[in-house]
Formats: C-alpha cells, sequence, structure tokens
C-alpha cells in the first residue's frame, strides 16, 4: 500500500468553458464569415459587458492593451506629461502610461484598503500642477474601493481638470459598497481576461466608459485609427481588437460566471480567512473583492519570510504587488512623498492561491502553511 500524494495547492487552475458552450457562440461568427473586426460574437459580447456594468464597453486584446488605448482616449486633454500614480500596483499601468509618453509620479498608498491615497493625490494635484497630465488609480487586487475614495479621487481629478483612469484588472463582477459595479469609475476603467482573472479567457480585457464618445476614440485607436468610414483619423492607433473566437469563449465564460467563479471563489476565500483568523490581516473591504487570490499581510517580513519556507513544496505563493519604485525599470521614477504604506505593504504581503475549484483539503494545507506552520 503506497502513502496518498501529498496535496500541493498551485497558485491559479484556470477553469475552461466547455468547448460547446463555446461553440453555441462561435457559429454566430462562422455563419457570418467573420474572425475579427466588430463581428457578431464582440458585438454581443459588448452588449452583455454594458447591460452588466451600466457603462459602454469596448473589449480588447489584454488588459494592457485596455490600459494602453485607454490612456490614450482621454490623455489628449492635457498637455502635463507627468502621470500620478500608486507605486503598489502591477507593472502594466505604469508600462502603458511610459508607452503614451507619460513619466509616472509614484505616490502613496492607504495602509488600510490598499488603494491610492486619495490624501497623497490631492497634495500631488495641487503641489504639481499644470505639470500633472494624468491620474491612473488601481482597484487593488480587484476590490473595489470604498465609495468615499472613489469620489475623492474622482473629485480631486475633476478639480484639476485631469483625467482619471482606473485599472480594474481583476475586478470584473465586483459591485462597491454603494452598489457601483465596477466600469463606471473616472473617465475611463479597464479589466483584464487574462487566463489568471477570475473571469478567464485566455488573453482578453475590456475599456469601460459612461462617455460614449470616450469608448468611441477607444474604438477607432485599437483599429488603427480607422474610423466607421475607414478613414484614418488624426491620431496614431494600433491593433488590439478581440477577435471573434476570444469573444464567443468570453460569451460562454460570463454565462456561468457568477454560480461557477464568482460564488465558489467568494465561499472558499470566506472558509479561507476565517481559519486564518488573527495571524494575518486583511485588506479593508477585499469581501466585495473577486478572488483572483487571497492578499494577506504578515505581520512582518521575517513573518513573510517563515510562511515562505514552510510553504516550500506544499503551496505556490507570490507577493503582488512589487512596490514599482523599487524595481530596475522605475527606480529612476519620480516620488511624490515617502512611500510609507506602499513600502510597509510590499514587505508582509502575501498572495495566497484561489481556484474556481479550491477544495476544503487544499485550504487545510494552505491554513496550517499560514497559520500554524
Ligand atoms: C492590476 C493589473 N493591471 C493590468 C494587468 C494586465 O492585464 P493583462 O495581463 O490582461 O495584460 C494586470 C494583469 O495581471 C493586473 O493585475
Amino acid at each position: 500500500m503506497g502513502e496518498s500524494a501529498p496535496i500541493v495547492v498551485p497558485f491559479q487552475r484556470p477553469s475552461f468553458p466547455d468547448l460547446g458552450e463555446v461553440e453555441r457562440y462561435f457559429h454566430l461568427a462562422r455563419q457570418a464569415h467573420w474572425y475579427s473586426n466588430d463581428g457578431p460574437c464582440l458585438r454581443l459580447l459588448a452588449e452583455r459587458l454594458e447591460a452588466r456594468t451600466g457603462s459602454h464597453c469596448l473589449p480588447v486584446a489584454s488588459g494592457m492593451a485596455a490600459l494602453m488605448v485607454a490612456i490614450a482616449a482621454v490623455g489628449a486633454r492635457r498637455t502635463g506629461r507627468e502621470a500620478l500614480v500608486p507605486a503598489f500596483t502591477f507593472p502594466a499601468g505604469p508600462q502603458a502610461l511610459v508607452w503614451n509618453g507619460y513619466e509616472p509620479v509614484f505616490l502613496d498608498i492607504d495602509p488600510g484598503h490598499l488603494h491610492l491615497s486619495p490624501t497623497a493625490l490631492e497634495q500631488a494635484l495641487a503641489e504639481r500642477g499644470s505639470r500633472v497630465g494624468i491620474v491612473l488609480a488601481t482597484s487593488s487586487f480587484g476590490t473595489p474601493p470604498p465609495p468615499p475614495v472613489r469620489r475623492a479621487w474622482e473629485r480631486a481629478a475633476a478639480a484639476a481638470g485631469v483625467p482619471l483612469v482606473v485599472d480594474s484588472a481583476a475586478g470584473f463582477g465586483a459591485v462597491a459598497a454603494d452598489g457601483l459595479p465596477l466600469g463606471s469609475q473616472g473617465d475611463v476603467e479597464i479589466v483584464s481576461f487574462h487566463a489568471t482573472k477570475p473571469f478567464a479567457i485566455g488573453e482578453g480585457g475590456a475599456i469601460f466608459s459612461r462617455d460614449r464618445g470616450i469608448i468611441d476614440t477607444a474604438h477607432r485607436l485599437a483599429n488603427f485609427s480607422y474610423d466607421e468610414d475607414h478613414q484614418l483619423s488624426a491620431r496614431h492607433g494600433l491593433n488590439v481588437k478581440l477577435d471573434e473566437l476570444h469573444a464567443a469563449v468570453a460569451l460562454a465564460v460570463l454565462d456561468g460566471f457568477d454560480e461557477g467563479v464568482l460564488g465558489p471563489r467568494r465561499r472558499a476565500a470566506g472558509e479561507l480567512l476565517r481559519g486564518l483568523g488573527e495571524a494575518v490581516a486583511f485588506q479593508e473591504g477585499h469581501e466585495l473583492g473577486t478572488y483572483q487570490f487571497v492578499s494577506v499581510l504578515c505581520p512582518d517580513d521575517r513573518a513573510r519570510q517563515r510562511v515562505l519556507e514552510r510553504a516550500d513544496g506544499r503551496v505556490e505563493l507570490r507577493s503582488y504587488y512589487q512596490p514599482l519604485h523599487e524595481t530596475p525599470a522605475f527606480a529612476g521614477a519620480s516620488r511624490h512623498g515617502a512611500l510609507d504604506a506602499t513600502r510597509d505593504a510590499g514587505s508582509r504581503i502575501l498572495s495566497l492561491p484561489m481556484h474556481n475549484s479550491l477544495s476544503a483539503a487544499e485550504r487545510d494545507v494552505i491554513v496550517d502553511v499560514v497559520a500554524l506552520g
């Protein structure tokens, strides 16, 4: 009698929609002989995402592509070349700013909710004046910012006449505490449909805005800058369209999203967090998020190191986000303020596994590694 193999918990375990479910939609493209460029699947997907969020929507090829186009779509309003952005975020946002010709200026986060600090934003806008051309905030880990935080960002940006882009990459499907679905924040908001996101289609993303004109501009920029009459507009574009097959996958994923993805993830995360008790701290408002993974804060860096050692060979862990001003690509970037909360979160944050089908046995292993060791 052999012993049963020890459980090793992978960080992510993407689920795939049934091919029959995908074909149910893809046959619309097949019938229309339409592979890409606003075909029937893309149009149906945009409609369904709009119905769900209440905002206008353009699905695109990735979250990074969504950021590049969203920034370009709203960024032409101001001449200032500085971009205010939290240092505690995924590099795609600041990278997309650089591709658009901006210089990122890193701001601090709030130590409780871990999103861009409204106070830091107000101070930076007041002090840097017309040098600032854009603000890029993040719904950290896909968790909706508390409504007063969202409103403070929007007020500060509007008062300064600066466009506000919100990167809610992992947050598709989340609804803020005041009932506003993600997709309505700032002037323009983006999500990612990457393989590792709760709404996973391989590669993909979407741009949302309450302003139809912004989505129309994004639509042209995402298609070489051609307009509806196939005339080139005055701006340079790129090709980041979502093709029909990926749109069909997205439609199939959307059908099962609430029961098959959000529900199980939220239930599993709830159990996991109960199991962890007071061993670690949690992001304020995490329960409204989508749980791409489960972010916890260890008491200090040494405690985190001990967990990482205990996890070796048993649980795959990550430490998102690494403060970007500490990375080689952004080490020379400007900072506004001391970034104390960013530094502190960066030294204590730990990303725990989450999948649509995380089992009770897998949760026990995670709890054992993180809390009991
Ligand atoms: C916060 C954030 N923004 C942007 C992205 C980029 O999305 P994508 O991988 O779809 O390009 C990610 C992806 O991991 C992310 O976590």
